[in-house]
C-alpha cells in the first residue's frame, strides 16, 4: 500500500529496515514526553527493532509508517478495543521534529480515521492527550475530533502529574 500525502510524504506498511530511521527520528525527548513510557528516551535501535517486529507480527492492518522520500520518519496507528468497546479504537501518532508544522499529521490522521471507519467498521476513534500538548490537540481538532473530558492527574510522566484530555471522533 502507498497513501500519497503530497510533497514526498506517504503512509505505508512498516518494513523491517525501518528500525534505524525510526530510532534516529524518535530518539527525541520532545517526542517521548508526550507518549507512554513504552516509548522511552533514549529511544534506541533495539527499541525500534522490537516495535517493528511487533507491528509486523500483530498490527499490520492498523499501523502505518509515515515515509518521507523512502525513509520512515514517524508513525500513526490505532488499537481496537475489546468486549463492549470493540467498535472503538485509541489512536496515537508521532512524527520527526524535522518535519513538524508542514501539515503531515493532519493529512495522516484524516486518512487513518476514515480508514478506521470505512475499512474496519469502527464508530469511535479517540486519543488520550496530555493537557500540556497543544500540537496534538490542534491536529485532532483540525480533523474534527472533539474534547470529551479531562481526566485529572491521569498521567504521571517526567516526575509530574498531568491532566489527560480525551478527544474523540464519532461516526
Ligand atoms: C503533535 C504532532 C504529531 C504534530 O504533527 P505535525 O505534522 O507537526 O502537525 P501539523 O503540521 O499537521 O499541524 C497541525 C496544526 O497544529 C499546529 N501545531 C503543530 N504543533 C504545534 C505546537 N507544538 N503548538 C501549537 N500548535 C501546533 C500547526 O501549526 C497546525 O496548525 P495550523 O494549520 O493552524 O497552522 C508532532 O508535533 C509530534 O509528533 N509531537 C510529538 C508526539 C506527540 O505529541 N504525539 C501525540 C500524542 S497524543
Amino acid at each position: 500500500m502507498h497513501i500519497d500525502l503530497g510533497n514526498g510524504y506517504c503512509l505505508r506498511r512498516f518494513l523491517y529496515g525501518d528500525a534505524i530511521a525510526l530510532a534516529n527520528h524518535g530518539n527525541n525527548p520532545k517526542i517521548s514526553q508526550y507518549l507512554r513510557d513504552t516509548f522511552p528516551n533514549p529511544y534506541t535501535i533495539e527499541h525500534a527493532r522490537a516495535w517493528v517486529q511487533h507491528v509486523k507480527e500483530h498490527e499490520t492492518k492498523t499501523r502505518f509508517a509515515i515515509d518521507y522520500n523512502g525513509e520512515a520518519i514517524g508513525e500513526i496507528g490505532f488499537v481496537v478495543q475489546l468486549d463492549v468497546h470493540r467498535f472503538g479504537a485509541e489512536i496515537g501518532f508521532w512524527v520527526s521534529e524535522d518535519h513538524w508544522g508542514k501539515g503531515i499529521m493532519t493529512k495522516a490522521l484524516s486518512y487513518v480515521t476514515n480508514y478506521a471507519f470505512d475499512e474496519m467498521g469502527l464508530v469511535r476513534i479517540y486519543a488520550d492527550v496530555q493537557a500540556r500538548n497543544p500540537g496534538s490537540r490542534k491536529v485532532l481538532e483540525k480533523c474534527g475530533f472533539e474534547l470529551e473530558g479531562v481526566m485529572k492527574k491521569h498521567v504521571y510522566k517526567d516526575d509530574q502529574f498531568i491532566d489527560q484530555l480525551v478527544f474523540a471522533l464519532v461516526r
